[in-house]
């Protein structure tokens, strides 16, 4: 009962955790669920109760880390159901079935959980989730911390890195500005961006140190995303002309956006002494690490 079983090991976050467990020498496996390119990675759906018990009971982990997930905010506006089946009868899937053998759970969230009026928030501040992802991911939290066994909720929020299907913000604005595209980008919604491969160090970092409950792990600097994509952009030597600031209305999405949000690292800091880089530092080592 040494191995971590990372779920949704083909996702942004979850790619860099098992990265980060390989790279510490650490036993580890991984599953996806659609994503053709991974095949080294068992396809499992957290839906399916049945099968995620016949693989927790098979590979009996020390630690589960839930990182499978529909993350897509606007998709689970429109379709608030889907998104139920996966981030809240998933996760309960998965809490049952680490309660059968022992495993610590450790659920990845966000500060989506949030209401945006008052950020940067704390681990303690109440949650008050404005759109159907931040609902779904409070049900998810709370049936991991009630539930779980050692359970622990790392928090985080606008995570960016090298990722197999470049939709996280960071890649979509190399990839646009790159083709020499517009890109529009929301100058009033405030947050803490986070370099996957430092969320992946502290989330192995938290679990190696038996911590508990919820932590929050972010990037260390707040900003716009208007900011954000200039000081990228800057690193990556791309044109910030083709940056267009605009409101989070104009933009007509969906879901509600928490707008001064972002979180404080305080537990993270002070209990683990666990820092993580700011943008600069972060897309200069991503854009190294591309090639
Ligand atoms: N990205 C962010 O900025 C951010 C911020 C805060 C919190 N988070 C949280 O971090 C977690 C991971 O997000 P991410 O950005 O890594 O998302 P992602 O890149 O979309 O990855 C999601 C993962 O979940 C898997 N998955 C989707 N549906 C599944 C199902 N029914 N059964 C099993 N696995 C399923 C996907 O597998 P396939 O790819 O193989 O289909 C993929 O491996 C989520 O809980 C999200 O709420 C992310």
């Amino acid at each position: 009962m040494t191995t971590t079983l990372v779920l949704g090991a083909s996702g942004l976050v979850g790619s860099h955790v098992i990265a980060a467990l390989r790279d510490l020498g650490l036993e580890a496996m991984g599953t996806r669920f659609s994503m053709d390119g991974a095949r080294d990675l068992p396809r499992l759906d957290v839906r399916d109760g049945a099968s995620v018990a016949a693989m927790v009971a098979r590979v009996r982990p020390a630690t589960i880390v839930l990182a499978a997930a529909t993350a897509d905010v606007e998709a689970c506006e429109t379709e608030p159901a889907a998104s139920y089946d996966v981030n809240v009868r998933g996760t309960a899937n998965v809490v049952a079935a680490a309660r059968q053998c022992g495993a610590g759970v450790v659920l990845v969230s966000t500060d989506y959980v949030f209401d945006g009026q008052a950020g940067p928030y704390r681990e303690n501040d109440t949650v008050r989730p404005i759109s159907t992802y931040g609902l779904h991911k409070v049900f998810a939290e709370l049936q991991v911390i009630a539930h779980a066994p050692n359970p622990l909720v790392v928090r985080t929020t606008v995570v960016f890195g090298r990722e197999a299907r470049g939709k996280n913000f960071i890649a979509r604005l190399f990839s646009e500005l790159e083709a020499g595209r517009c890109i529009k980008v929301p100058i009033d919604q405030v947050g803490t961006p986070t370099y996957a491969p430092d969320l992946a160090q502290a989330i192995v970092a938290l679990v190696r140190a038996g911590a508990g409950g919820v932590v929050h792990a972010v990037g260390n600097e707040r900003m716009t995303r208007l900011e954000l994509a200039q000081r990228a952009a800057q690193v990556l030597g791309l044109d910030c002309s083709l940056i267009e600031g605009v409101t989070t209305e104009m933009l007509g999405q969906r879901a509600a956006r928490p707008l001064s949000a972002g979180l404080v690292t305080s537990r993270a800091v002070a209990e683990l002494g666990i820092e993580m880089r700011g943008v600069e530092a972060a897309v200069a080592d991503m854009s190294w690490s591309t090639g």
